[in-house]
């Protein structure tokens, strides 16, 4: 991943090094996270994505998606450190908002997300000046996913924009088009382009922004129709599911139901029976009754997580490839270990903290989203 300048991770000299850790047994790894977290109490909280492998997410204190997971990160009184098993950007927003006294660290600071790294400031602000050129954009609200990095929520903030995840986007968007008449949405066409349309927005009133070419690769007449403007970016694990994964799933479970995250692309959002985060697809596979059968269409991780919790169910993964967010992946237990001793001993390893300024515009877009009811 790309780290901006905004986002500062250290290791000291005086920390273990990770390779003292990397060869460790299973059980020896579980036994010092266990024992660090008893020792620790309330001061640390470890917070879990949904998408984190079983030998990781079982440490998690609390789980969530990104929205649950930003929500909760601001309100612990007694926590004084948070271990974010999760991506760059999640560790960032819980930076930006949870109290000062909390540190916030990412066990492997590798662990990024590559949707996130395909729209950065320079581009959003190339695009911003581009448009200003040929539209007023004092009339455009620049929305952007929490899936980015601070720099971009701090934009927003500072241009009257706001935060969106995968379960109040359609909120957030409803809230944007009551003040201003058109959108700027990045990094995730898709999660854009299905939200907008469920609103009733037809393809013909959005725009493709490329960042690679001039003016997004449009032609500035035809901007003044367009209400939605959609990055060039999306999740390479979603856009792995096709329409035809749905198509042979249903030949195989012709009562089963499709569920879906909002980041697929839209011909497969639009041919599945359901569609939400995370947290959403959880609920939904809870409630369900027992004997029903689902294709589900998003990180494998979860799918397997799901299906091992239920097995008076039939849960099947959407695609035929394995589609798994690597870089969630690089936050194993041996990271998770390395990252609590250190952090235990006083000498702690990636804490993520974003610089004032930065922080101070992001928190106004994130503030504006959770304030959304
Ligand atoms: P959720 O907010 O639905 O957990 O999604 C986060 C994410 O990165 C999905 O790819
Ligand atoms: Fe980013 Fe996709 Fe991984 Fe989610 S699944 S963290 S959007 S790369």
């Amino acid at each position: 991943m790309i780290e901006t300048v905004h986002s500062r991770s250290r290791i000291s000299e005086t920390s273990i090094p990770f390779s003292e850790f990397r060869d460790l047994e299973a059980s020896a790894l579980d036994g010092i996270v266990t024992s660090i977290k008893d020792r620790m109490g309330p001061s640390l909280k470890i917070l879990g994505h949904h998408y984190q492998q079983d030998e990781v997410i079982r440490h998690a204190d609390l789980t969530g998606d990104s929205l649950k997971l930003s929500q909760l990160a601001g309100q612990d009184q007694a926590c004084r450190a948070i271990v974010f098993c999760g991506v760059h950007f999640m560790a960032e927003t819980a930076d930006i908002l949870s109290r000062p006294e909390v540190a916030v660290y990412l066990p492997d600071r590798a662990a990024g997300c590559s949707m996130a790294d395909m729209a950065d400031l320079d581009s959003v602000e190339t695009a911003w000046s581009e448009l200003a050129v040929h539209l007023d954009v004092d009339q455009i609200t620049p929305v952007t996913y929490i899936n980015s990095s601070a720099a971009l929520k701090s934009f927003c903030g500072r241009h009257g924009g706001i935060v969106c995840t995968s379960s109040n986007a359609r909120r957030v968007l409803d809230w944007a088009f009551s003040r201003r008449p058109r959108v700027l949405f990045f990094p995730d066409q898709h999660l854009g382009r299905n939200t907008a349309r469920a609103m009733g927005v037809p393809l013909e009133s959005m725009a493709l922004w490329d960042p690679h070419q001039a003016m997004g690769g449009n032609d500035p007449a035809t901007l003044h129709d367009r209400r939605v403007l959609l990055w060039k970016g999306h999740c390479s694990v979603h856009q792995m599911f096709k329409p035809s994964h749905l198509d042979q799933f249903r030949r195989l479970y012709p009562d089963g139901k499709v569920l879906v995250h909002p980041e697929c692309m839209m011909e497969v959002v639009d041919a599945a029976d359901l569609v939400g985060s995370t947290e959403s697809i959880i609920q939904t596979i809870e409630h369900a009754p027992a004997g029903s059968s689902w294709g589900i269409g998003t990180e494998l991780h979860l799918v397997n997580r799901l299906a091992s919790r239920h097995p008076d169910k039939t849960i099947h993964f959407l695609s035929p490839m394995v589609c798994m967010c690597a870089t969630m992946y690089r936050i194993d237990p041996p990271h998770l270990a390395w990252c609590l001793v250190n952090l235990e001993r006083g000498s702690p390893v990636n804490r993520i903290q974003v610089d004032p300024e930065t922080a101070n515009w992001a928190k106004v877009a994130l503030d504006r989203m959770l304030e959304l009811r």
